[in-house]
């Protein structure tokens, strides 16, 4: 079937643009049908380019006036296409004036400027500005901004823009204006307004220097009363940045602006941070824990972008790891730090890993693979993925592995004295911290051009005779899209040896001199072996501690041996990777037991090392939650070859009605153990309680019983906070026993009774979507009903998100139906998004990436919905690209 060529950007095709921008100075008039924007461009010629043209990008807007150095363009001067205009001939000096219209009200696909509940909003990374005005949008064409504002002073009461406030008035005829001023030169892809009726929460702070700084964070009316996490967040970002990397504040105002249609997360416009309302809004009576600690690093996350990003941005899209691997490496040091111990900070690690594994490493091993440093895209919309961001994080993560606390240090500090107010490359990121710390990181790169997730084979032997523990790593990388052969990577090994009291030996490497519990092996051939020195006894290794490197690792590991690490690693990442080892190996049996209708058993070694964690007071109680939770749905389908989802969701139901058989005193135990009683407090000790508690109820509804179904239900009634009542209902709902109808009547009514109190809860009612559409019992007809209620839209990104996504990615063993009813609504569903909004609709088209790992019956119709789309017309080039390249 005939599809348009996508059109694809090379990362080797950059070219330095032909002309510099020194000043923008931009006037809006607010319409909603028709904005009407004037803009004023100083640029001259950069002698050094090889682009002789003056190349600008614009989209979706209408171009009412041109004129260059005070002259109206005449129309042969220039071309116009549907993308750029390119003006040949152009002197060295130029000032543009160009005038264009804009219908926000009509833009669905909120980049550019756009309207949600009334208010303007706008979204210009990566390449929104030119949906604004014609200019040279990309990222190392960096500008001093001036805008002015005006509007209507009843619909519009609320003015903002990047940097400082410099002027305000009225302007007679109803209307008023602000005028807006950042001292910071910037990319275009920072710029940002919002216009509207909002309110704010307001503080002055003062900074570590003494000097004073405006805080503020704006939602709409009826939300101040949960603003105060956010602002909380907010500075506690500004005082860690400070401490840990010696970065202040550099701006007079900082303002957080919420909004209820947005497609990521958030976004740093200097000075003017615009958030997803999910990344803001938080009171106990409508968040969850979860949602607290997300709005903490999200928060964290934009707020830290002003040094890494704006003040050192990106000097093409491909380098695009750089401003966010680097800025996710951040926000989770922030988020550990935050803990203030130990555990704490392990705890989050884990979490780190678990989504790097849930959601990276598929990608690196499907259609969509990429380095973390992109060759080529065709839309740069779809490489804000989890490659870049945590994959990149994962990078970023290494050098500090690498280079150590300080060394790390050293190399940011020189990174900023190079680049500071500079559009650069991940080069030069790695030069500086090679450079700061005298180290050849020349092979590193490597991390940087290869796609795929790297496998390390370890192997080990003792010599009793020589008292030697001999360690054999070997590393290899599956091939990916357009590279077969992969060259070793420079991989950091963190290496532990536990003796038979559970003990952690000293280490001596042959022919060195340092002793230390954890050594930090530096992996670089394709195999090497190190050799321990005075290992008294056999020992049992602890490898890849803390997760030192995003690889797989491969190790003949018994049971035995798992369930000691269990037990004593010191190393809290192993100690909880052991258990999931145990758990791995037992559901990947049962799934194959489930397939030949086998009768399905658990052994007591599994069982009794999950009892003694569980049981274990000296462990926290987040950890001990992460350690009793079993590898999801979608990690079990990663290990097989062909992934079985039905299978796999009876086979996991199955260890988890038979834990909570056998667990049953002591999960009631923990139960009662972690009750929080009193204030709601999210801090992340309190939170692990909850989060054990919680996991212990789920089991518990396994249990199948009245008595333990009356214990979520009451729980639901009597919870004082969401995170509690939430997880009872999805106790209730997502049990095995909902399948045989049991107390659907009960669940039907708590349904409603949610739906009711949290009706005017935007955000509430996206978990009420999500909750059905991961029930076991929901099935295509249900969630198509569902998306018949008014409370649904399309046009919403976390309303679609919260139900069609939900159910596609987080509900495999429903939405691989082996009808194909799944596919096919996935089908309709990406349909209908392409015309709305390119972005989220090839996001959705993700949750087809993998589809070559199911059986071929599944496969057939897979492949068939992604050929509808692909044959759509007008389909997106966002769209475009995945499934072109899904069916590649
Ligand atoms: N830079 C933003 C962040 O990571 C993400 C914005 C990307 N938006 C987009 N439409 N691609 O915080
Ligand atoms: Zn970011």
């Amino acid at each position: 079937m005939p599809v348009a060529a996508p059109v694809t950007i090379y990362r080797k095709d950059y070219i330095a643009p032909g002309f510099w921008v020194d000043t923008v100075e931009m006037g809006f008039d607010l319409h909603p049908q028709r904005t009407h924007v004037a803009t004023r461009i100083t640029m001259r010629r950069n002698h050094d380019s090889a682009e002789k043209d003056l190349v600008l990008f614009g989209e979706y807007i209408k171009l009412l006036q041109l004129r260059m150095n005070g002259m109206n363009l005449k129309k042969s001067a220039y071309t116009v296409t549907k993308e750029r205009l390119v003006i040949s001939n152009a002197p060295d000096q130029v000032t543009l004036e160009i005038e264009t219209a804009i219908a926000a009200d009509k833009n669905t696909t909120m980049s550019g400027l756009y309207v949600s509940n009334g208010n303007f909003f706008t979204q210009c990374e990566a390449e929104g500005f030119r949906k604004i005005t014609y200019f040279p949008d990309r990222p190392d064409v960096m500008a001093s901004y001036t805008v002015m504002l005006r509007g209507d002073k009843k619909l519009y009461p609320v003015l903002l823009s990047n940097g400082n406030l410099i002027e305000q008035g009225d302007l007679g005829d109803g209307r008023h204006y602000a005028k807006w001023e950042d001292p910071f030169k910037k990319p275009s892809y920072l710029f940002a307004l919002v216009a509207g009726k909002l309110v704010c929460q307001e503080e002055k702070y003062k900074l570590k220097s003494g000097r004073k700084v405006l805080l503020q964070v704006w939602v709409e009316e009826g939300n101040l009363d949960k603003t105060q996490h956010a602002m909380d967040s907010l500075k506690n970002s500004i005082r860690w940045d400070e401490d840990r990397f010696g970065l202040e504040l550099d701006l007079d105002r900082f303002m957080i602006v919420a909004t209820s249609d947005f497609n990521m997360g958030a976004m740093e416009n200097k000075g003017l941070n615009i958030f997803n309302t999910k990344y803001v809004l938080a009171n106990s009576r409508v968040a969850t824990d979860t949602d607290y600690a997300g709005i903490e690093s999200v928060v964290g996350h934009e707020y830290f972008h002003n040094w890494t990003g704006n003040r050192v941005t990106c000097r093409d899209w491909f380098q695009l790891s750089l401003k966010e691997g680097l800025t996710v490496f951040r926000d989770q040091e922030f988020s550990g730090d935050l803990v203030g111990n130990e555990t704490g900070r392990a705890v989050k690690r884990i979490e780190d890993v678990r989504v790097l594994r849930q959601l990276q490493f598929p990608e690196d091993a499907g259609p969509m693979a990429h380095p973390v440093r992109p060759d080529s895209f065709v839309e740069i919309n779809n490489f804000y993925t989890v490659t870049v961001y945590e994959k990149g994080s994962e990078v970023v993560r290494m050098y500090y592995t690498l280079l150590g606390h300080d060394g790390f240090r050293k190399g940011m500090d020189l990174y900023f004295e190079r680049h500071d107010g500079q559009a650069v490359t991940c080069d030069d990121f790695r030069a500086a911290m090679a450079d700061a710390n005298g180290r050849d990181l020349k092979q590193f790169e490597r991390w940087y051009s290869q796609a795929g997730t790297p496998r390390i084979k370890a192997d080990a032997s003792y010599d009793a005779n020589a008292k030697t523990y001999t360690l054999t790593l070997s590393q290899s990388c599956p091939k990916t899209a357009g590279q077969a052969k992969k060259l070793p990577f420079h991989i950091p090994v963190a290496v532990g040896l536990i003796d038979a009291n559970g003990q952690d030996i000293a280490l001596q490497l042959q022919g060195e001199s340092t002793i230390s519990t954890t050594k930090v092996l530096e992996l670089k051939e394709a195999s090497q072996s190190l050799v321990f020195t005075n290992v008294a006894n056999e020992v049992t290794p602890s490898i890849l501690r803390n997760f030192s490197a995003p690889v797989i690792l491969e190790f003949d590991y018994s049971d035995e041996q798992l369930a000691h690490l269990l037990a004593h690693d010191s190393d809290p990442f192993c100690r909880w990777e052991a258990g999931q080892r145990l758990a791995m190996r037992r559901l990947l049996k049962l799934v194959t037991a489930v397939q030949q209708a086998e009768a399905l058993s658990l052994d007591d070694l599994f069982i009794n090392a999950l009892r003694k964690t569980l049981n274990d007071q000296d462990l926290d109680p987040a950890f001990r939650e992460l350690v009793l939770t079993l590898p999801s749905e979608v990690m079990i389908a990663e290990e097989m070859a062909t992934a079985d989802p039905h299978s796999i969701h009876i086979a996991r139901q199955f260890v988890r009605s038979t834990l909570a058989q056998h667990l049953k005193a002591d999960l009631l135990q923990a139960y009662q153990d972690n009750l929080t009683p009193g204030k709601y407090n999210p801090d992340a000790k309190s939170a692990g309680k909850r989060a054990l508690k919680n996991c212990a109820l789920a089991y518990l509804v396994e249990w199948q019983d009245a008595a333990t179904y009356d214990l979520a239900h009451t729980q639901y009634q009597e919870a004082e906070n969401m995170t509690d009542r939430i997880a009872a209902l999805s106790a209730m709902l997502h049990c095995s026993s909902a399948l045989d109808k049991a107390h659907s009547k009960t669940r039907k009514q708590v349904l409603a009774h949610f739906y009711q109190e949290f009706d005017s809860e935007a955000l509430v009612i996206d978990k009420w979507f999500t909750l059905q559409a991961t029930a076991p019992t929901a099935d295509v007809e249900q969630v198509r009903s569902l998306m018949q209620l008014k409370a649904f839209s399309m046009n919403n990104p976390n309303r679609a998100r919260s139900l069609i996504f939900a159910f596609c990615n987080a509900n495999p063993a429903r939405f691989h139906a082996a009808d194909g009813s799944g596919y096919a609504l996935w089908a309709d569903c990406v349909i209908a998004l392409n015309k709305l909004n390119p972005q989220v609709a090839a996001r959705l088209s993700r949750s087809m990436d993998r589809w070559t790992k199911y059986p071929k019956a599944n496969q057939a119709l897979m492949k068939a919905a992604l050929q509808k789309v692909a044959a759509t017309k007008n389909l997106s080039k966002d769209v475009l690209e995945v499934v072109t390249k899904a069916l590649a």
